[in-house]
């Protein structure tokens, strides 16, 4: 089994929502309609959604949702919180290579680091080809990424350890960087009372270049690079502050 079919467990959730800053989903949800060029009433496929983070308050804000996650116990998150905030939004269990969906949508987003889950590029390049079928002409492909640049803080092999506190948990945190693969993997060690979880997870790193021949195998005829969400900041000119690298293409 893939370390990713089973990891957004219960737990796993609690401990992605400790991990947030404040106020950072609704700082994204708030900059999201205008870098992805939407208006509501529009249809946004938010992949690999999880709990509806994200999906929640951008169908509270007027859009048409569908989320997409390979996770049930996310989806039924999703599902009640819609519920919870009156809102619609079409949930759907599948894996993100695998979308079932043709010319249907106004914009799609893969958020908070969901992509380059597998081990093999080709699998990673299925997800932006089954993105960019799913999409009409025109719409916006939007994936927040960690930087690569920053990841060189890791490179050669480099390992490290953390003790940090998430909500009601301990978590020693064990990452590597894989100079020969890159790839970026991090141990999880939780600690609540009695309790004790162990999870990894493996996300393989994309530099821009990568990321741009992808996008235009796939369809894309423009692809652009940010620093963070606002669209205003070029990533080639904060490439060595920036925690993240945001991918804008153009279907
Ligand atoms: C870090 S979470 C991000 C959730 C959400 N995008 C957000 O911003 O809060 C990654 C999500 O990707 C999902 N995922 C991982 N592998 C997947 C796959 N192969 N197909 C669909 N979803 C997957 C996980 O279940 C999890 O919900």
């Amino acid at each position: 089994m893939d370390w990713w079919e089973n990891y957004f467990d219960k737990e796993t959730i609690d401990l992605h929502k400790a991990s947030l800053a404040l106020g950072q989903t609704d700082t994204e949800a708030r900059l999201l309609p205008n870098i992805l060029e939407v208006e509501s009433g529009d249809s946004i496929l938010d992949l690999c959604c999880g709990y509806g983070r994200l999906a929640v308050p951008l169908a509270m804000a007027g859009y048409r949702v569908t989320g997409v996650d390979i996770s049930s116990t996310a989806l039924d998150q999703l599902k009640s919180a819609a519920e919870e905030n009156s809102v619609r939004i079409r949930a759907v269990q599948a894996d993100m290579r695998s979308l079932p969906f043709t010319d249907e949508f106004d914009a799609a987003i893969l958020m908070n680091h969901s992509f380059g889950v597998f081990h093999n590029d080709l699998d990673n390049r299925t997800v932006i080809n089954a993105c960019a079928r799913g999409m009409r002409s025109g719409a916006v492909l939007l994936i927040e990424l960690h930087n690569p640049a920053t990841m060189s803080e890791f490179l050669g092999g480099a390992k490290g350890t953390d003790v940090v506190r998430m909500g009601r948990w301990d978590v020693n945190l064990d990452w590597s960087y894989i100079d020969s693969e890159s790839v970026f993997q991090m141990r999880f060690v939780w600690h609540r009372g009695q309790r004790r979880i162990e999870k990894w997870h493996r996300l393989k790193i994309y530099d821009v270049q990568e990321l741009e021949s992808m996008c235009q195998e796939s369809g894309f005829s423009r692809v652009e690079f940010y620093a963070d969400l606002t669209g205003d900041r070029s990533y080639f000119e904060h490439r060595e502050s920036t925690p993240y690298l945001v991918v804008k293409a153009l279907r």
